[in-house]
């Protein structure tokens, strides 16, 4: 990797994560992870975010500074935006290698400074409005943003040239390689960013949507001409755009999701697959486009992903011992934990000796505020007069889609 200019004196460095590790000890990075520093260089220099010891990350930075005429033993202020140890991890190991270095944080950053590294001296708290001039006309602004996603994360901003280092707000999973910038990329690369930016933020920022718009608005002020997040692609030749799909994920929870249907299901023997054959085949009926996750062969990672923008919701399931079939149960309760809330919905499955799984799963969803369309369940092999009740749930649920999109 390599040290790039955001402008003479901002760098962008970046260590590509490469690892079968979860991220957050959940979530699958296939396309890895980028941790993203950003050095500042006035006549103090200022280091903003650190990493994890992860993958080669320490180097990386070690290397990427020497890039920019830095040692890690130069930098005089340690900014960190977010506690979080994908930031932080290094930071003991850090403090021995640069004793002087002084580190800014929230004041519940200081508190999470001590408890995770037991670093307490030089350490100092800042709060929204306070500035840090470097000197060489270069100043770093702060913005307290609680809770996107943690509750000590701050915004920081470069006036003179209109750079917002916003840590995991506006981020995406991915690696970046040797290109960091939005114009650096064509159509399709975006894209895909675009795919794995929507399941960052389903996954990690979804709960805090309500302080992700109060985030965007305390930028209200400020000329930002370069997003630089931590995670991800800067964005300079639109930096607008990926602080508006920030707004349109988190305008989920109220309304304006796309129109379209995430089906999540799971079969033992091929029963409920059978019968949610028939209620897709109603939902192509009334042309309404659908993705497909089947549990527990495809990670929640994914699924969240698709469910977070989707207004319908088709649950497949048979009972299992009585109660609902149990990769399925994560699935629902991690749509509680992310906010996936207020959507169409139906359930279907099948059940073998008994039911079951109807009443568990209507008190899973019970906080979800879903608006369900009537279950439909059988026992064992759908018959031909429950196959084609099925299909008619199927168009029913694509229209209850289409009208709630206002189509
Ligand atoms: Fe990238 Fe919340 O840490």
């Amino acid at each position: 990797m390599k040290a790039h200019t955001i402008s003479d004196r901002i760098y962008a460095l970046h260590a590509d994560i490469r690892t079968e590790d979860l991220f957050e000890g959940i979530w699958p990075i296939p396309d890895g992870v980028s941790l993203n520093s950003y050095l500042v260089k006035g006549e103090k220099i200022a280091l903003i975010d650190l990493v994890r010891d992860w993958g080669g990350a320490p180097a990386a930075l070690e290397a990427e500074l020497s890039q920019a005429g830095v040692k890690l033993a130069d930098i005089d202020y340690l900014v960190l935006n977010h506690l979080e140890p994908d930031h932080t991890g290094w930071l003991a190991e850090y403090r021995r290698i640069n004793p002087k270095v002084e580190i800014l944080a929230t004041a519940k950053g200081v508190e999470l400074v001590k408890s995770f590294y037991k670093v307490v001296d030089g350490v100092r708290a800042v709060k929204t409005g306070d500035e840090l001039d470097l000197g060489a006309g270069l100043k770093l602004q702060f913005i307290e943003a609680p809770n996107v996603h943690w509750p000590e994360t701050m915004l920081s901003y470069e006036p003179s040239t209109g750079t917002l280092f916003s840590c995991d707000a506006f981020g995406s999973f991915g690696m970046l390689g040797d290109r960091v910038f939005d114009d650096q990329f064509d159509s399709g690369e975006l894209r895909r960013f675009e795919e794995e930016t929507l399941r960052y933020y389903s996954n990690i920022v979804a709960s805090f949507g309500l302080f992700v718009k109060r985030a965007v608005e305390k930028l209200a002020g400020l000329d930002v001409k370069v997003v630089a997040p931590s995670h991800g692609i800067i964005w300079r030749r639109e930096p607008r755009g990926i602080v508006d799909r920030y707004l349109k994920y988190a305008s989920y929870l109220d309304g304006g999701r796309e129109r379209e249907v995430c089906v999540v299901w799971g079969s033992m023997y091929g029963n409920t697959e059978k019968g949610l054959g028939a209620v897709v085949d109603g939902i192509e009926d009334e042309g309404v486009p659908y993705t497909m996750h089947r549990v527990p062969n495809e990670d929640a990672s994914f699924i969240l992903a698709d469910a977070y923008k989707s207004e319908g919701l088709l649950i497949a399931m048979p009972t299992y011992e009585y109660k609902m079939f149990p990769p399925m149960a994560y699935v629902l309760d991690l749509f509680e934990r992310k906010h996936v809330w207020n959507r169409t919905a139906l359930r279907i499955g099948s059940w073998g000796w008994i039911g079951g799984a109807r009443k568990e799963y209507e008190e899973a969803i019970a906080p979800l505020k879903w608006s369900s369309l009537e279950s439909v369940e059988w026992a064992g092999v759908p018959d031909e007069a429950t196959l084609e009740l099925l299909r008619e749930r199927g168009r029913e649920l694509a229209r209850a889609v289409k009208k709630a999109c206002g189509s």
